[in-house]
């Protein structure tokens, strides 16, 4: 059974998962309207699993007997002037639901409510990534937005082909790196064929 405070958390939270939807998909809107597409399509896909987490935020509460609420969704306005301006408001909405997660967890543990502190340890563990992610595409995006920036980042770029193209030769066989293998029927050699196994390259 759930204390009242934690359950006007857990219902607080439930809002801030359904903001944190609308907010990803405006900003999805806004990234199509810049023609900034597979930004917007991460956007809109984000926005979904927003809605999951509030889902399972809603699908706890009720399992506990209790009534989830989901209450006013805000709305976030699409005043944002860049992509760099989006993607940081992004990162600090991030920085704020890991705020509130990390006080619902407080809460739970002072209430010694077990059960809450486990069902909160997957959000914990989720908002790590989500700092890591957006965190992680903001500084691209001020890399990117230099001159200096580009030309570090086409470099790395092109370490990143070097490897994927070192490593596809090391796990390809000899014989597929040589050319198409020849053609096998059973019975059938072909003279031509064998000729061109035994002394390829000569
Ligand atoms: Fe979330």
């Amino acid at each position: 059974m759930l204390s009242n405070t934690i359950l006007d958390k857990l219902n607080h939270q439930v809002n801030l998962e359904a903001c944190s939807a609308h907010l990803y998909l405006q900003m999805s809107a806004w990234l199509i309207s810049q023609e900034l597409d597979s930004a917007a399509a991460f956007f809109r896909q984000h926005a979904e699993e927003e809605k999951q987490h509030m889902m399972k935020l809603f699908d706890y509460i009720n399992e506990t007997g209790a009534l989830a609420l989901i209450g006013d969704v805000a709305t976030p306005a699409p005043e944002w002037k860049s992509h760099i301006e989006l993607l940081e408001a992004a990162y600090n909405h991030e920085l704020a639901i890991t705020k509130s997660i990390n006080d619902l967890v407080d809460t739970a543990l002072r209430e010694k409510d077990y059960s809450t502190f486990q069902f909160l340890q997957w959000y914990v563990a989720e908002q790590h990534e989500e700092e890591h992610l957006f965190g992680s595409m903001l500084h691209k995006a001020r890399i990117i937005n230099t001159v200096d920036g580009r030309a570090l980042f086409r470099f790395d770029e092109e370490v990143r082909k070097s490897v994927l193209h070192h490593e596809h030769l090391q796990q390809k066989p000899m014989f597929l790196q040589m050319g198409p293998a020849p053609k096998h029927h059973e019975g059938h050699d072909d003279p031509h064929a064998r000729h061109q196994h035994s002394c390829s390259g000569h």
